[in-house]
Parts: C-alpha cells; sequence; structure tokens
C-alpha cells in the first residue's frame, strides 16, 4: 500500500465573489518533494493556507488526512504541532528582531520562573542555522539580511520546529541562481533525512529538476497528478494555461528612433561608508522605440541605479540625465513621472501598492491629477481607464472594488504594473518585471512591451533571469560592482557572454 502522508480530499474554499479551490483533491507521499504549479490566482497559496491553518477549520469544506488522521487545525500553531511548516510567498519575519529573537518568537526557552534562556536560546539558533549551512551570528538583526538568507532563516525557524512536512510558497522568486542552487541542494538534503516538501514554484526548470511529483492546479481545480518523469516542461504549461505556448518570448522586429532617454557619468556615493561609491560612471542611453535590458547578478547596483534616478539617494549623486536632449531634474517619483519616466520597483509590497485599499484606488493613485479638470475626477474615464488595463493585464479578480491584499501574489505584481501604465509614461523602467509572474501572464506582459515600443515608447528592463534579458531586449547593459561591464547588441548576446560580463571576467573597459 502507498504511503501517504497526506491526503486532502474534496477541499472547496470560497470567498466573497471568488471560489479559490473547489473540490480538490491532493495526496502527498511521505518522502518525496512534490511540486504545486499553475497560474496567478489558480488557487495554490489557498491550498496551503487551508493545509496549515491560516484559513482555520470550519472555513472550508472537506477533509485534510494527515499520518492517517483527520486534522481539524485552528491555527497554524495547531499544524505546527503536528509537524508541518509553510514558509509563505511574501516572508512574515519581524525585521527588528535579531536572528535568535526571531526563530524562537512565541515559542520562546525558559527556565521555570519564566525567564528566557538566553544561552540556551542562542546555542540553539547557532544549530539551526548550521542545519541550513548559513555561517552568520545569531544576534545579527535580520533587517540587515539579505533576501536569500532570509529564506534560509524561515527554513531553519521550520526545522528547529521540527517540521515533518514543510511547505515552501515560491521561495526561490526573489532569489539569485546560485541562492536556489543552495536552497534546492537543501531540499533534496531534507528529503534524504524523510522529510516531505510541497514545492510551488513558477521556476518550471527548477520544478522540473527538484520534483518527484508534479500536481497542476488550474481555476481551482486540480487538472493534473503525474510522476516527473511522466511530464514533459510543455505538457505542463499546456496543463496550467489551458492551451499550448508555442512561443515564450515573442521577440518583434523593433526599429529604434532616436535617443530618448540618457544617464551620463552617473556616480553615487555610499549613504553610510565616506569615499566610498555605489555606482561608479555609469553611461547608459535608450531610444524610442527600443526595449533596453540590464542584466547583473545581485548586488550589482541596477536597483540602486534606478533608485538613485528617482532621487532615493539625495544628494549623493553626480552626473546627469537627459531627456530627448534636454536636461533634466529629477528628485522623486513625481518629477519622474512629469518628464515621462515611470520606475515600477521590483518589491511591491513596499512601494508598490496600498494593500488595504482596492484595485481601483491602487490603479488610479498616479493619475488622479491628469484625470481632474478643474479640481473635479472625471470618474467615468478613470473608470474606463482602470478597467482596460486591468482586463489587458488579465488581472483575476470578481471586481474593481477588491482589496489588493486579498489578490493572489501573481495578480498584485499585475495590478502595480497597471498603475503604472497609467501614467502613460515614455520611459518605462521594469524592475524585475514577471518576478512571480505564471508563464501565461509573463507572455502576456511581454506583448504589452512589445506594443508599448510599437508606438514609439521606450522600455528598460531590469532582470535577473537571462532567458528573459536575451529574449526581450534590442540592447543589453551588464553592470558587475556598481559599473557597466558590457553593453551588447541582442545579435551579438549569448547566456555564456552575458555571465562573463556579470561576473566581471570580461569588463568593455579593460583590455580582455
Ligand atoms: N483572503 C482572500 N480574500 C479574497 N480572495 C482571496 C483571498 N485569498 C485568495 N483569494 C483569491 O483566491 C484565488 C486564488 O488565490 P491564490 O493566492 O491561492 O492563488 P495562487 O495560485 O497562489 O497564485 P500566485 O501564483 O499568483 O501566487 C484568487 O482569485 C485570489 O484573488
Ligand atoms: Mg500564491
Amino acid at each position: 500500500m502507498e504511503d501517504f502522508i497526506l491526503q486532502m480530499q474534496n477541499i472547496t474554499k470560497t470567498f466573497p465573489g471568488v471560489k479559490a479551490l473547489d473540490n480538490v483533491s491532493f495526496d502527498v507521499r511521505r518522502g518525496e518533494i512534490h511540486a504545486l504549479v499553475g497560474e496567478n490566482g489558480a488557487g495554490k497559496s489557498t491550498l496551503m493556507k487551508v493545509l496549515s491553518g491560516i484559513h482555520v477549520y470550519g472555513t472550508y469544506e472537506g477533509n485534510i488526512v494527515y499520518n492517517g488522521e483527520i486534522q481539524k487545525f485552528r491555527s497554524t500553531r495547531d499544524s505546527e504541532h503536528a509537524g508541518i511548516a509553510i514558509i509563505n510567498q511574501e516572508l512574515a519575519l519581524c525585521t527588528n528582531l535579531n536572528i535568535a529573537e526571531s526563530i524562537f518568537l512565541g515559542n520562546e526557552i525558559k527556565n521555570k520562573q519564566g525567564i528566557i534562556n538566553w544561552p540556551e536560546t542562542y546555542k540553539r539558533t547557532s544549530e539551526a542555522l548550521e542545519r541550513v549551512h548559513l555561517s552568520i551570528n545569531p544576534e545579527t538583526k535580520v533587517l540587515s539580511l539579505g533576501v536569500g538568507q532570509m529564506q534560509l532563516l524561515e527554513i531553519a525557524k521550520a526545522i528547529s520546529k521540527n517540521a515533518r512536512l514543510l511547505i515552501l510558497d515560491e521561495p526561490t522568486a526573489a532569489l539569485t541562481d546560485d541562492e536556489s542552487a543552495r536552497l534546492l541542494s537543501l531540499i533534496r538534503e531534507f528529503r534524504s533525512e524523510g522529510v516531505t516538501c510541497i514545492y510551488i514554484s513558477h521556476k518550471l526548470d527548477e520544478v522540473m529538476s527538484i520534483a518527484d511529483t508534479i500536481t497542476v492546479l488550474r481555476d481551482g481545480q486540480t487538472v493534473i497528478t503525474k510522476a516527473r518523469n511522466e511530464i514533459t516542461k510543455s505538457e505542463m504549461i499546456s496543463y496550467m494555461v489551458g492551451r499550448s505556448l508555442t512561443q515564450m518570448f515573442p521577440r518583434r522586429e523593433h526599429h529604434p528612433g532616436e535617443v530618448l532617454f540618457e544617464m551620463k557619468d552617473w556616480s553615487v556615493d555610499h549613504p553610510q561608508i565616506k569615499d566610498k561609491e555605489v555606482l561608479h560612471n555609469i553611461n547608459i542611453n535608450v531610444r524610442r522605440g527600443e526595449i533596453v535590458g540590464i542584466a547583473g547578478l545581485m548586488g550589482a547596483g541596477r536597483t540602486e541605479l534606478m533608485m538613485s534616478l528617482i532621487g532615493a539617494y539625495g544628494n549623493n549623486i553626480r552626473g546627469q540625465a537627459y531627456y530627448n536632449g534636454e536636461k533634466i531634474e529629477i528628485h522623486s517619483s513625481e518629477d519622474a513621472i512629469k518628464n515621462g519616466i515611470c520606475y515600477v520597483s521590483e518589491d511591491r509590497k513596499r512601494y508598490g501598492l496600498i494593500l488595504m485599499q482596492d484595485i481601483r484606488f491602487n490603479v488610479s493613485l498616479p493619475v488622479l491629477q491628469r484625470l481632474s479638470k478643474g479640481g473635479v475626477i472625471d470618474d467615468n474615464e478613470l473608470l474606463k481607464e482602470v478597467a482596460e488595463y486591468v482586463t489587458a493585464l488579465n488581472v483575476k479578480t470578481p471586481s474593481l472594488e477588491q482589496l489588493t491584499r486579498n489578490l493572489s501574489g501573481g495578480n498584485m505584481q499585475k495590478v502595480v504594473l497597471a498603475k503604472w501604465l497609467m501614467t502613460h509614461p515614455t520611459v518605462l523602467i521594469m524592475d524585475e518585471p514577471t518576478r512571480g509572474i505564471d508563464v501565461g501572464a509573463k507572455v502576456e506582459i511581454y506583448n504589452i512591451m512589445n506594443d508599448l515600443v510599437d508606438k514609439g515608447m521606450s522600455v528598460i528592463m531590469i532582470s535577473s533571469e537571462l532567458p528573459e534579458v536575451l529574449g526581450m531586449s534590442d540592447r543589453i547593459y551588464v553592470m558587475h560592482e556598481g559599473s557597466i561591464t558590457g553593453e551588447l547588441d541582442y545579435r551579438d548576446a549569448t547566456q555564456e557572454l552575458v555571465m562573463e560580463y556579470c561576473t566581471g571576467e570580461k569588463h568593455m573597459n579593460k583590455n580582455n
């Protein structure tokens, strides 16, 4: 008989106006890595929240059979107690704590008098960090960790609670290739120790490399469960989107015109460290009707370049920006928008959305001025435009009045994009535009980028995904340690070549 650690039976979960899960059954064998894939809004995170007691017993229909018994989890504490740990899509670490405090938050090690036993806490923290191969002082503030380290810390936290079933919801979305590889090997290590893992990801290559079994969800229903070696990547995609995708990167012939936007001799001082530069003498430009990609490893300075453009580094900047040949001064994102330049941040939670407000409010925000005449907003026009972009981007929602906090991760990202497209920018700077977005929606976003440049707009795309950079850009700049190390026409670019510039092995201003 097969040994299932988990059987979710006929699970149905509804939210006002949305049937997120529609009679889903989902079985997981003990000790396997089971990937859960599907489009944005398919119901993956919801299914895992039901399993882990975030959506409590009584708010869904169906049964959770775990270790042979029906479970009635009323909190994550209950599911943790049973050996289930979930690492959510949107990380939930309390960042003002240090590592040890964060790991044992709500689970403090106390002596008989109820006083926290710090030596023991730090010892156990060190052990937990060792399990995830994170060599770092337990007193380090969580705030100062990178995304990759935070992800490992979350896992350390789960493991320290003796989890036997580990749920990872898009753990590598914000990680570099290196960090992802480390995480994947760690998960394999846990498997060899008998830990079962449910793994959600939009990175299908990753899924193919790590999963033993794959389940595809679509529109709140299970489409299929297959052993990894019985399914191909393109089959998986067609199960996800309900059609086959012939072309991942819809490359179109662009006809770049004159230079529209330019940054010259751009240098930025380190905000804290004297005499240290974050960016050194950057020169980049983008033409009308052109997509320019900026490649680089995490920490290469790509986001800093764009954040410094919109005033995030105050006066620590030297250099000039030009729009249409004229020098422009930008000190804020409002200034940028006035100049037709719009920066779509990579960090949607922090800079992108007001989560307690609905889609309509969020998307309207940057354009209230444009659409108001004499202080009165043209509501009809506003609503029409909002609906237009929300439809074009295929945002999955029952209505425009849905609070953005209730959207799935990928749909939040689309709303951010819709919001910025509303400003009708002529230079659109997109930082990791398809992070966490499903394959079908990725192609939609690429098509939108192509449409924009067809109309004569310029797009600058920062991306850590090389296939995306190579597939979409007309021209590519590569950054390494705060400098531009290479500039390539797409026809000359290969993954290997771009990587050589990314690592600084090749440098256009040095002879090699
Ligand atoms: N708290 C909530 N209130 C209302 N609707 C919700 C809530 N949580 C999820 N939904 C809706 O349920 C559906 C499934 O969302 P879910 O987050 O499970 O998708 P997902 O498969 O994880 O997508 P993604 O890949 O974008 O993360 C979506 O339509 C979403 O808007
Ligand atoms: Mg999700």
